[in-house]
């Protein structure tokens, strides 16, 4: 359960925010841009931060560039970004780019696409993004670790031309598991029984890396809002009180706006949805936004109305996104789907009885002990043979049966999907509560092997992952 409110009021928060110079206007994590010559670099190192500013001592947390999350990557569409990850710390990583219809070779996956980055070591990622939008990158190196230390920040691909929003903010999400001295709670690493419940669900909730921040914002301002869900495993239900709000892009490819009457959005680990908030409040109120997590309510950010002299906007529906390269592909044309079956199986109050795991049967309790619990197909694990192997340009159509008693966001790398149950939407990360069945389909245009895994990140090390390859 998430248990643990910040143990501050949020007037004691303001005030050491302000006397510790945090207060800046709008708490983004610091951005790196440099489309001067299109190459940055990111430093993968141990920090030490509090999360609140009387705890005893610092947590000890991975990030880049000195911060976690690490800077925002703003990059361009259609062209090259360099981007140098250099490994400061004391054990090998790797960086995958969640989300981007790049080269293989860059996709992050040690053991599949490059070696793991050594310590000292450094790896230049050459990144040709076709689609604008939100994503994000983290490490893809014992991930289940690494994220949840830290390890990971948001990318942003610009559109060509800027889409007129007052502002443009980022709003990550992420579900830290922390002790009572609100260190990192480093022993239940490694737990089994978190791999076969819900993964590491945390108990503290933190907005863009800061504890119940408050974005200074204008009344009368049209912001977009990139929410990204950067936990292990925590399905997020986010509340936004003040409206009206639509949703205009989702895993970051456009979607035709919406209006979200209910004000709440639901996003798997790693999903990400971009909405456009008008600030209809009068300067001088507050409103949070809230984390529903069964009977309670948590608050997790605070937007704090100032005023302004302009008129107020006029809370017309806002326009489409520019469309990506990727809505050229018609799927509804296409008759010739190579069907695949995904069964997903194991966990607790599962039934599974066996599956094979590097080549051999096992009975769950051997399966269990080697930390195995999920598996796709009667496979745990990686396999010799892909899921499926289909030549360039074949449309397929994953049917996945989520057989067991969990949810899982199943994430395929790559290649983004339109879910057979949000027809026209493109995703890379579907949510999948116990029981759900859907059809995740795409053309696999992208050569190379790829991943398919579930992204609560302790379902992906305890088996639930396979491959497939685009020849
Ligand atoms: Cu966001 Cu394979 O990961
Ligand atoms: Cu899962």
């Amino acid at each position: 359960m998430l248990s643990r409110q910040p143990k501050v009021t949020r007037r004691q928060f303001i005030q050491t925010a302000i006397a510790t110079g945090l207060g800046s206007a709008v708490p983004q994590p610091s951005s790196a841009t440099n489309s001067a010559t299109g190459s940055w670099q990111l430093e993968a190192v141990e920090i030490s931060r509090r999360f609140e500013p009387q705890q005893p001592a610092p947590a000890k947390l991975l990030g880049f560039n000195g911060s976690t999350p690490g800077p925002v990557l703003r990059i361009p569409q259609n062209r090259v970004s360099e981007i140098n990850v250099i490994n400061s710390l004391p054990e090998p990583t790797a960086v995958h780019w969640h989300g981007l219809r790049i080269d293989n070779a860059m996709d992050g996956v040690p053991g599949m696409t490059q070696d793991a980055i050594a310590p000292g070591g450094s790896f230049r990622y050459l990144l040709n993004p076709p689609d604008a939008g939100t994503y994000w990158y983290h490490s893809h190196h014992r991930s289940w670790q690494q994220l949840a230390r830290g390890l990971a920040g948001i990318l942003i691909v610009e559109e060509p031309q800027a889409q007129g929003f007052d502002l443009d903010l980022v709003f990550a999400v992420d579900d830290w598991r922390l002790d009572d001295d609100l260190q990192l709670d480093e022993k239940s690493f490694g737990s089994l029984h978190d791999w076969a419940h819900g993964g590491r669900l945390g108990n503290y909730l933190t907005v863009n890396g800061q504890t119940l921040p408050e974005f200074q914002v204008i009344s009368g301002q049209r912001i977009r809002l990139r929410v990204v869900n950067i936990a292990n495993a925590r399905v997020m239900t986010l509340r936004f009180p003040q409206g009206p709000i639509w949703e205009i892009a989702k895993d970051g490819q456009p979607v035709s706006p919406r209006l979200i009457e209910d004000q709440t959005v639901t996003l798997a680990p790693a999903q990400r949805i971009d909405l456009v908030l008008d600030l209809t409040a009068d300067p001088g109120s507050l409103n949070s936004v809230e984390v529903l997590v069964r009977d309670q309510v948590l608050e997790v950010a605070d937007f704090r109305y100032h005023q302004s002299e302009r008129q107020a906007v006029q809370g017309d529906e806002p326009l489409p996104l520019p469309a990506n390269p990727l809505h050229l592909i018609d799927l509804a044309a296409r008759q010739d789907y190579l069907t695949v079956p995904m069964k997903l199986e194991g966990g607790a109050m599962g039934r599974m009885s066996e599956a094979i795991y590097q080549g051999e049967t096992l009975g769950v309790r051997e399966l269990a002990r080697q930390g195995q619990v999920w598996a796709i197909n009667g496979f745990a694990g990686m396999t010799e043979q892909p899921l499926f192997r289909v030549q360039r340009g074949t449309p397929i159509s994953i049917e996945i049966n989520n057989n067991n008693a969990w949810p899982h966001g199943i994430h395929v790398h790559g290649h983004h999907f339109q879910d057979g149950r949000e027809p026209g939407v493109w995703r890379d990360t579907a949510l999948l509560n116990r029981g759900e069945k859907t059809s995740l389909r795409f053309v696999a245009d992208n050569p190379g092997q790829w991943l398919i895994h579930c992204h609560m990140l302790e379902h992906q090390v305890a088996g639930m992952k396979t491959w497939f390859e685009v020849t």
